[in-house]
């Protein structure tokens, strides 16, 4: 009987597990809804929350094939849906219709004995299903079809764009071609899910929320998984004062402040994930940090992971963002170009340092859209008056109040092509006044700086940060530059029209070429970059392809 010769084991942690991670390729996704069909971004993240409780994740054998999988999955209930991917081994996920058939799949499996080594006894969703008589598995492509979970190359990408009829559709094309997947965003929630199975340990009531790209509309395939733990529920926070004789004790211990709380929280949950955390390796506890965290690898999904705890604030400017995402098509075909342009270029890095970071960049491009004649988004502010008592919010003493509701907002009436837009983003910021200005988009105006950095972006929820603090003067001279360079070559009139054979790069394909950004090419010598910002630059380029598996 074939289906009795197939046996699940849970997935344990085993000390021989430290291996870099490994990312795949791209899946195009459908075209955006219409902007009311859409769901507020709050229920959409409830909605796949809750189906990432009811999934689980299967190492399988290259050998499986769908038949036989399902055949025994659906011996523990209804299947909703269920896809595999590969990452150092063939992986499914699986929604199952029940919670119950998690359980049920779980009280079925065995757990692994393993020579020589021990494991720790944690009931996790993470199980390996593997064939009683292995075959030789060297070389052999899986048996089941695997969706990719990472981009194309940027060489494969350029030749895609070349190929294209306009500018506006090599945008369009580049957004199509890297937007996080269906089941890539599936995979980002049931991480979560079952990282908060572990945390549940310390804190049974908590969740795991990812927010950042994965959940703001501008994730690429492959960007990494930004989570934190919520305690909110559990807090004390929201409850409301009882005249009851009883106080919880355990909400009594006492730290000297938020952050301290932040700190330990986290250095007990980072002790857990790097102790007990399946398929977890690489752990750092960078608890000194503004905000502080834990960061990771999750093997068997392939991302890297960030988790901060009480980061409330994050999330709603990823819902900002979602929101801003969510009203014109070409707001999305922007972000994600000019962001892919800068990554290419090395504007950005996935490095911390003295770089401009996507969020950054996702701020200026709002920004400039806020700024048009006729503007292409509204400011914050408009969307805080649009606000109905429901979206009223208030976290950690700041007002994070602005509309949910998309069909409330008056879809602009700016017409202008992206070809346009893109040329008058790199003018705009060819000649912004970075020394004196600080960009807002909360009233999408420039405001005056209010200290020395070089660059100063307004937090839209806490008017007294930075957002880009971090960036130094020669960075920001670089992304200058290239913006001017780059708003030199789309005046050109040749690389604006579409190669004839559809094998010259021209266009936007033309300004992903590296030839842009390099000084002997360039119309004006850029001047060179300190010693160390070149080394930081090779050793970034370095790790980056060593990340993607490249040579
Ligand atoms: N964030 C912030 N202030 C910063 C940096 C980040 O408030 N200076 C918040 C933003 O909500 C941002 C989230 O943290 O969306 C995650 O930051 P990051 O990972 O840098 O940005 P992503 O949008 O996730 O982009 P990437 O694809 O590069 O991860
Ligand atoms: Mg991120």
């Amino acid at each position: 009987n074939s289906i009795e010769r197939l046996n699940f084991t849970s997935w344990r942690q085993t000390s021989s597990s430290n291996v870099a991670v490994k990312k795949e390729t791209t899946r195009r996704k459908d075209e955006a809804e219409p902007v009311d069909e859409r769901k507020s971004f709050y229920m959409l993240q409830e909605e796949r929350q809750e189906q990432a409780e009811r999934s689980v994740l299967i190492s399988c054998s290259h050998k499986i094939t769908e038949k036989r999988f399902l055949n025994y999955l659906s011996r523990h209930g209804d299947i909703n849906t269920f896809f595999f991917y590969e990452s150092f081994g063939v992986y499914a996920v699986v929604e199952f219709s029940k919670k119950e058939s998690v359980a049920s799949l779980q009280d079925g499996a065995s757990i692994p004995s393993i020579e020589h080594e021990a494991t720790v006894p944690f009931k996790s969703r993470l199980l390996s299903l593997k064939l009683n008589n292995p075959v030789d598995q060297s070389g052999s492509q899986p048996s089941v079809q695997c969706l990719p979970q990472s981009p194309v190359p940027i060489s494969e990408l350029i030749q895609k764009l070349s190929k294209a009829d306009s500018i506006d559709q090599q945008l369009y094309t580049l957004t199509d071609t890297y937007e996080l997947t269906e089941e890539s965003i599936r995979l980002r929630f049931l991480v979560c899910s079952l990282l908060k199975d572990i945390a549940a340990a310390y804190f049974p009531e908590c969740t795991v929320r990812p927010f950042g790209s994965t959940v703001n509309q501008f994730g690429k395939l492959g960007c990494d998984l930004d989570m934190f733990l919520d305690l909110d529920a559990i807090s004390g926070r929201n409850l409301k004062k009882t005249a009851g004789a009883f106080s919880l004790e355990y909400q009594m211990k006492r730290v000297s402040s938020e952050r301290a709380a932040t700190q330990s929280i986290l250095s007990v949950i980072g002790k857990c994930i790097e102790q007990f955390g399946p398929g977890c390796v690489g752990v750092q506890k960078i608890l000194n940090a503004r905000c502080p965290l834990v960061r990771f690898a999750h093997q068997p999904s392939g991302f890297q992971c960030d988790l901060t705890a009480n980061n409330r604030i994050a999330l709603k400017s990823s819902e900002l963002l979602y929101l801003y995402g969510s009203l014109d098509r070409r707001v999305r075909a922007l972000v994600f170009s000019v962001r892919c342009w800068a990554r290419v270029h090395g504007i950005t890095s996935s490095i911390p340092g003295a770089w401009l970071t996507n969020f950054s960049l996702t701020v200026m491009v709002l920004f400039f859209l806020q700024k048009r004649n006729s503007p292409v988004i509204p400011t914050l502010d408009r969307l805080k008056e649009l606000a109905g008592p429901m979206d009223k919010v208030t976290i950690e003493g700041n007002d994070c109040t602005f509309v949910s509701n998309l069909s409330k907002i008056n879809v602009p009436e700016n017409t202008e092509t992206l070809e346009h837009l893109l040329q008058e983003f790199f003018e705009f910021y060819a000649n912004f006044a970075f020394g004196r200005l600080s960009i807002n988009i909360r009233k999408g105006k420039e405001q005056n700086k209010p200290d020395a950095s070089p660059l100063h972006i307004q937090n839209p929820f806490e008017p007294s940060l930075n957002v880009s603090k971090n960036v130094n003067q020669t960075q920001l001279e670089r992304f200058v530059e290239l913006a001017k360079e780059s708003s030199w070559i789309l005046a050109q009139g040749e690389s604006r029209s579409p190669s004839r054979t559809g094998d010259q790069a021209w266009g936007l394909a033309a300004l992903l070429l590296p030839s842009v950004s390099q000084p002997g090419k360039s119309r004006k010598r850029r001047k060179r970059e300190p010693a160390s910002e070149r080394i930081k630059s090779l050793l970034e380029s370095l790790k980056t392809n060593k990340l993607h598996g490249k040579t």
